[in-house]
């Protein structure tokens, strides 16, 4: 019998509520997933999350921010230290709020993945779904891309989409892109783990992966 391929060891990096981090636990438990969460880590020692990455029997660690001041090397070198305690390969920003340093990003280049609620490179930032609504698109969705140094950009791996309603508030979009975020981030951690992911030329190429050519058309109305 073969030995299974050994799991890619992740790092799940939150702030606050969680959602995202609960997604991937739930994905990972899966006997074929190729990665496992080894560690949980939070800037916020009050983070929701933090509880249920223990009540899910997860490693956790917190590095406050707010301990350091202004010094974001200094709080991005006790964060690699417990990357490195943990011998993470993976990391996953999962509504973590802190920005980071090019020299963090460029040290962690094609193995760090971020979720961001619209489809970038629309709606950069915060307030995403108030914008779209005020922009009157009609699409909107959420993007799982590779992090880069820039706010919300870098190359996306996954994205997931959406049709706005005549009656959507920002509330409502929310709670709709919140469950498309929850299919395509473990989606994308699978595929990176997988090593399915080919960066070229700034882009994603995706092995394997099969065309999706069906249309999302938005109103979809007769004639
Ligand atoms: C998500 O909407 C994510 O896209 C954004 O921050 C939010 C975090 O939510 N970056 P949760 O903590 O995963 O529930």
């Amino acid at each position: 019998m073969t030995e299974p391929s050994p799991k890619r060891r992740v790092a799940v990096l939150i702030s606050g509520r969680g959602s995202n981090m609960a997604a991937l636990i739930t994905a990972a438990q899966a006997r074929e997933f190729p990665a496992e969460i080894a560690l949980v880590l939070s800037n916020r020692p009050d983070a929701k999350g933090l509880g249920l990455a223990r009540d899910a029997g997860l490693a956790t660690a917190v590095v406050d921010h707010t301990g350091f001041g202004k010094d974001r090397a200094a709080f991005e070198r006790s964060l690699q230290a417990e990357l490195d305690a943990r011998r993470i390969e993976i990391v996953c920003l999962a509504g973590f709020m802190r920005l980071l340093t090019p020299a963090f990003v460029a040290r962690w280049e094609g193995q760090m993945l971020n979720i961001h609620p619209a489809l970038l490179p629309a709606f950069k930032g915060l307030d995403t779904h108030a914008r779209a609504l005020a922009a009157g698109v009609k699409i909107h969705g959420a993007t799982v891309h590779f992090v880069v140094p820039e706010m919300d950009s870098g190359p996306v791996i996954a994205q997931g989409a959406l049709g706005v309603r005549d009656d959507d508030t920002a509330e409502t979009l929310a709670r709709r892109v919140l469950a498309i975020e929850h299919r395509i981030f473990p989606l994308a951690l699978r595929l990176v783990a997988e090593g399915r992911v080919r960066l070229a030329d700034g882009r994603c190429r995706i092995d394997g992966a099969r065309d999706s050519d069906a249309m999302l058309l938005v109103p979809a109305a007769d004639g």
